[in-house]
């Protein structure tokens, strides 16, 4: 059976009209105005007064992730099923193996776990250390499994995070291999040692993690990154980039014309550092690294996403409870499990706080949202575009539905939103998941293990070498 979704208004990052979308067996078969395609049996979704969206794709998620003493808390199903209610259709999770683990060990856990995916799926490989088959590792990884990008941890040290010269040989590797590597950048040192002189000093509360994790520590190792990837000839991707230091760091890349791409999320768009004085240990909710910055981060950041200095928005999407898990670290804020949940709030919030309030164009949201982080990782055009023969993975937003964000609402399964209270103006009232209507006004109905592996290969954009110094 078909769906037609007829008379949406259809927002690509290009184009922009009136019409219609025709979807079968599962991919995109026409689009266009007035198609008149429908059949006895097929679904007709009125988009009358709506939006039309590709998919949302999520390129920076942890789903049921070791981390910490413990695990992220949205599994594969709960996690893809809570982004399909926000609009999002495909993520690209990190396998993360522990230190001295070998990556296809690791992958072969990953693709266990993310056989309950109810949306499709694609994983970047993290090398959290590198050994004598690391290398031939990472060329069945980007040759043989469909994983053509690294993650590398400048952080965490002593767990997932590599030193300088593991880093060098993960780029230079990757370099060999048309691969891009993308970098969680903070100075991990300097954060052990900031770490262990407030808790001499007694500082135990959540505050003090963004104490130990100031935005010069970010600035410096993008700076860092940026040029062992312009000494080495590698493209690089910056994810979760949140501070002006760092900016700065990417724009005199840019300038340059070194490839350098960067990402960032809504908490570091929408949230100030004073979060962290939430009564009691509420600030613990938004432990994450980096931390949420001072005010005059964000609006830097809001522009860079208007000017294109970044790229893509991702959620980095790593919920823990505050019971059971984020309280790990009452007396100490360096055990609090880093992370929070996002994925079902990315689209809404970045519409609402992005577009209505006039710091980017809708083009440019379906851009960051989906058509960007597509590109880059090599899903385009079968994710992130509306074009014939492309997944039939839509959203139908319904511009003027109005909701506010609530951990008492929403699907993560995690008992803090970092954004509670927010109100958003922008909804999916229909989306269409590989040519099935997975979430219709308001409720869910998903397939536990209907999403699909997607092996990715990178295109002569991507891999291109970076310029010489
Ligand atoms: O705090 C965070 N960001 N947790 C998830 C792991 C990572 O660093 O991306
Ligand atoms: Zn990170
Ligand atoms: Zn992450």
């Amino acid at each position: 059976m078909g769906i037609l979704i007829k008379n949406g208004e259809i927002i690509t990052a290009s184009d922009r009209f009136i019409g219609d979308v025709y979807c079968e067996d599962g991919k995109i078969a026409a689009v266009g105005p007035g198609l008149a395609k429908e059949r006895a049996g097929d679904t007709v979704i009125d988009a009358s007064g709506q939006l039309v969206f590709p998919g949302g794709v999520d390129a920076h998620v942890h789903m049921e992730l070791p981390f910490m003493g413990t695990e992220s808390s949205d599994d594969f199903e709960t996690g893809t099923a809570a982004g399909v209610a926000g609009g999002t259709t495909s993520i690209i999770d990190f396998v993360i193996p522990s230190r001295g683990q070998s990556l296809l060990d690791g992958l072969a856990m990953w693709h266990e776990k993310a056989k309950k995916a109810v949306a499709d799926y694609a994983f970047h490989m993290a090398v959290t250390w590198f050994g004598d088959k690391t290398l031939s590792e990472m060329g069945a990884c980007a040759r043989e499994h469909g994983i053509p990008s690294f993650k590398t941890f400048m952080a965490y040290r002593g767990a997932i995070g590599v030193d300088d010269p593991e880093l060098i040989q993960v780029m230079e590797a990757a370099r060999g291999l048309g691969a891009l590597v993308t970098v969680h950048a903070e100075h991990g040192d300097a954060v052990v040692a900031l770490q262990k002189k407030l808790l001499k000093e007694g500082k135990t509360h959540p505050r003090y993690h963004a104490q130990s994790r100031p935005s010069p520590i970010e600035g410096e190792a993008t700076g860092r990154a940026i040029m062992l990837a312009r000494m080495i000839g590698e493209p690089i991707y910056i994810v979760h980039l949140t501070c002006k230091e760092a900016l700065a760091a990417v724009a005199e890349a840019r300038s340059r014309g070194q490839v350098v791409m960067a990402e960032t999320c809504p908490q570091y768009l929408l949230l100030d550092d004073s979060v962290y004085e939430k009564p009691s240990f509420e600030g613990a909710a938004y432990v994450m690294s980096p931390p949420i910055r001072p005010k005059g981060h964000q609006d830097a950041l809001w522009a860079a996403l208007s000017s294109g200095l970044i790229q893509t928005v991702a959620t980095d999407h790593c919920p823990f409870n505050q019971v059971g898990q984020k309280d790990m670290g009452k007396d100490d804020f360096s055990r609090i499990p880093n992370g929070a949940a996002g994925i079902e709030n990315r689209l809404a919030l970045l519409w609402t706080y992005g577009v209505l309030e006039g710091r980017i164009d809708v083009h440019r949201f379906v851009d960051l949202v989906s058509t960007q982080p597509a590109k880059i990782f090599g899903l385009y055009p079968r994710k992130g575009s509306i074009v014939p023969g492309g997944d039939a993975d839509l959203v139908v937003f319904d511009p003027k539905g109005t909701s506010t964000i609530s951990a008492k609402t929403h699907h993560h399964r995690c008992d803090r939103s970092i954004f509670e209270g927010f109100e958003v103006k922008g909804r999916p009232t229909h989306v269409v998941v590989n040519g099935r209507v997975q979430f219709k006004d308001g409720k869910l109905d998903v397939e536990r293990g209907a999403g699909r592996y997607l092996p990715r290969r990178l295109g002569p954009t991507q891999g291109s070498p970076a310029v010489s110094p």
